[in-house]
């Protein structure tokens, strides 16, 4: 089907398209009509020889891996924005579109929905493609693809249709993403694989180099959301591990100031994105982002200190989308229901990915 053509079915038949943030941490599908029906963890919880028995989908298998004791392993079938496990993403996709479709619709019939999917800048056109089969086997008719710093501007209600320039940095777990966009098209933007994640890998190395106790991901990664509580008085964070020396528990208390440097070096990194991105701004938009700002979206936008850093280093006013989590699939939404109303040339930015 050429893209018209799936335009204009999109405008007779669009209770059935869904749009897609299909990240490397979270999952979110939203609906129109509906908003975002479904927020669940990309991963699948499996047990068997061969990994091959599905206990779980989503923010259930997360609960599970920290509960159950035997046999069982919590995969991300997404790394740094692109598919780890092919057959694992297809039945974690087909097992969300369901879901989805129950909670807009209220029941489970199940038809092949219409698909925008948003991809992260820094993804190939192989790994691209890889993702579109994986949605469409998973039960979808036809897949759209949306750059997905291009659906976080839309989604956190910055002009991106207008002359006036504006800048977005979506902070992922497995990817960053920057871009100045202007008239409903990316004018310069740049991303690297590497985001969240790799933050909580920086504090595990950190804590058992310094404290020499062994953390897990998820200790982690409570560990560097606690950095931005509110909580002043709370000069230090409790932290939880095995001894590797005699594999018994241990709990220290880390000062916060310490963590904080850990990650210095992982806030310096989307710094210097974010300086690459400004100089290769043009001129005429650039005085557009020193008016407007640099909006932060991701769920590292929250990261401690990040915003700060940035304003700093920059000289730019520097805040967080109003909705950092689901800027990306509300902007997807948005984009759908442009092509609804026949406004389709504001998305240059959309491709029909061919089988
Ligand atoms: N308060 C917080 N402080 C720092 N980081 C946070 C906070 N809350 C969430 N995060 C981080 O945000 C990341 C998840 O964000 P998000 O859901 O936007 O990623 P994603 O879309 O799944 O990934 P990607 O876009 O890279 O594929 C995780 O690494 C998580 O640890
Ligand atoms: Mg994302």
């Amino acid at each position: 089907m050429g893209i018209f053509s799936f335009i204009s079915e999109f405008s007779g038949f669009s209770n059935n398209a869904v749009a897609i943030d299909l990240g490397t941490v979270n999952t979110l599908i939203a609906i129109h009509g509906a908003g975002v029906v479904l927020r669940e963890a990309t991963a699948v919880a499996v047990a068997g020889e061969n990994q091959d028995i599905v206990l779980a989908v989503g923010n259930e298998a997360v609960e599970m891996s920290g509960r159950t004791p035997t046999g069982l392993v919590l995969r991300y079938p997404f790394r740094e924005g692109v598919i780890a496990d092919y057959r694992l993403a297809e039945y974690m996709i087909h097992d969300f579109f369901k879901r989805a479709i129950h909670t807009a619709h209220g029941h489970s019939f199940y038809t092949s929905p219409r698909v925008l999917l948003c991809v992260p800048d820094c993804v190939t056109d192989v790994e691209r493609r890889a993702v579109c089969e994986a949605v469409r086997r998973a039960g979808a008719r036809d897949v759209l693809v949306a750059e997905e710093i291009m659906a976080a501007c839309v989604g956190s209600g910055l002009p991106y249709d207008e002359p006036t320039g504006s800048m977005v940095v979506d902070i992922g777990g497995g990817t960053v993403d920057t871009a100045v966009i202007a008239l409903g098209g990316i004018v310069v933007s740049k991303s690297m694989r590497s985001g969240g994640n790799n933050i909580d890998r920086a504090i595990i190395g950190f804590v058992r180099r310094k404290y020499n106790i062994i953390i897990g991901n998820r200790s982690a990664e409570q560990i560097k959301c606690s950095l931005s509580d509110d909580d002043k008085k709370q000069k230090n964070i409790e932290v939880c591990g095995l001894n590797p020396e005699n594999g018994l528990p241990k709990k220290i208390s880390v000062p916060k100031t310490e963590i904080e440097e850990s990650i210095r070096p992982s806030i310096d990194e989307i710094v210097t994105l974010v300086h690459d991105v400004l100089s290769k701004t043009p001129p005429e938009l650039a005085g557009d982002i020193i008016k407007n700002g640099i909006t932060l979206c991701g769920g590292g936008a929250y990261l401690y200190g990040l915003a700060t850093a940035i304003t700093i280093s920059t000289g730019i006013e520097t805040v967080i989308s109003p909705k950092p989590f689901e800027c990306v699939a509300l902007g997807a939404l948005e984009m759908l229901n442009n092509m609804r109303h026949g406004k389709t040339a504001t998305m240059p930015g959309m491709v029909e990915q061919e089988a």
